[in-house]
């Protein structure tokens, strides 16, 4: 009995802290942001109102990309929906329903959040069936265990957002992650080497083999070096995987966060 009360009274007086806070401060958080309901709404009106300028899923067009920039410009929740509602310079006010506003702004903060602490629409247990039958560890190491020819998928829950998780697997040449692009090299004795270059001088580079080897090769030698301009992941998912498998596989890649437990 005494163990149950000492194990409670931290966790009553984090949440009267928490609610405290959320009342008093000024990072109080509208129900809508996170919520995966209203942020789907939020992307119907998005596409309907605001994809013209902004592209469809914001990519960016006329107006700017809302999926990076709010990266390195971040806006707090409060000034994108005065943004949102009374418009700036070229963006018009959109003047709509409150509870419109905050799906627009839920969606719009759902395009920067990680994956991880999102609810993503999938089973991330039938999702891991599914990366263990598509060859993915081939490529990728989750928890010290695969292959090193693409990026270590341990913490890609924290690393992507689901929109972004979702294209790495559906059009992985859109976005080419930085330190993974293609080479194949001729040497001057006959030897063919693939791999991926990690570094680049006028007169080395260093390349990543699929079984993670490093070499470093003197320029000198090489005959001739072709850089892809195409990702090494293979592009044909869509073709092989079902939607469902799909929806399951982001799932359970959302949940990757090594070290950090729900
Ligand atoms: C006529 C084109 C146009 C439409 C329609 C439009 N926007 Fe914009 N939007 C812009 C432009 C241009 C900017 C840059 C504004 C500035 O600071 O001058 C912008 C800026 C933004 C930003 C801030 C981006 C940043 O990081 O600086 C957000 C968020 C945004 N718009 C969301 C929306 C939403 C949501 C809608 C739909 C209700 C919408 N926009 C409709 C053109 C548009
Ligand atoms: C033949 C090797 C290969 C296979 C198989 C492969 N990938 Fe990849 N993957 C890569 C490479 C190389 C990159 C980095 C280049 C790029 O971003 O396209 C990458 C990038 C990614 C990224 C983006 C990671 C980041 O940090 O930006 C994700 C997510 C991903 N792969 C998931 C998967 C999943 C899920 C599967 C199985 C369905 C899979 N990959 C199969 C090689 C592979």
């Amino acid at each position: 009995m005494i163990r149950h009360i000492f194990w409670l009274l931290p966790a009553l007086s984090i949440s009267i802290w928490a609610q405290h806070e959320t009342k008093e401060g000024e990072k109080a958080k509208h129900p809508f942001i996170g919520n995966v309901a209203e942020i789907e709404k939020g992307r119907q009106l998005f596409a309907n109102g605001c994809g013209g300028c902004h592209g469809p899923e914001g990519g960016g067009g006329r107006g700017p990309n809302v999926q990076d920039r709010g990266v390195w410009h971040p806006m707090g929740d409060p000034d994108m929906y005065r943004l949102i509602q009374k418009g700036q310079g070229l963006m018009p006010g959109a003047n709509l329903a409150e509870d419109d506003g905050w799906r627009l702004v839920a969606y719009v903060r759902s395009l920067t959040t990680p994956a991880f602490e999102m609810k993503a629409p999938g089973d991330a247990a039938a999702g891991k069936a599914v990366y263990a039958g598509s060859g993915c560890a081939n490529c990728h190491t989750i928890q010290g265990a695969g292959g090193k020819l693409g990026p270590d998928l341990s913490n890609a829950g924290l690393k992507l957002p689901l929109p972004k998780l979702r294209k790495a697997i559906l059009d992985p040449d859109d976005a080419i992650a930085e330190g993974y692009q293609g080479v194949e090299i001729v040497m001057r004795s006959g030897e063919r080497i693939r791999g991926v270059v990690k570094n680049r001088t006028n007169y080395t580079v260093q390349v990543q083999l699929g079984n993670g080897t490093l070499r470093l090769l003197d320029m000198g030698s090489v005959e001739q070096m072709t850089l892809r301009q195409t990702t090494l992941m293979p592009v044909d998912y869509t073709k092989r995987l079902s939607k469902a498998d799909i929806d399951n596989l982001v799932a359970f890649l959302a949940q990757q966060a090594a070290g950090v437990s729900k």
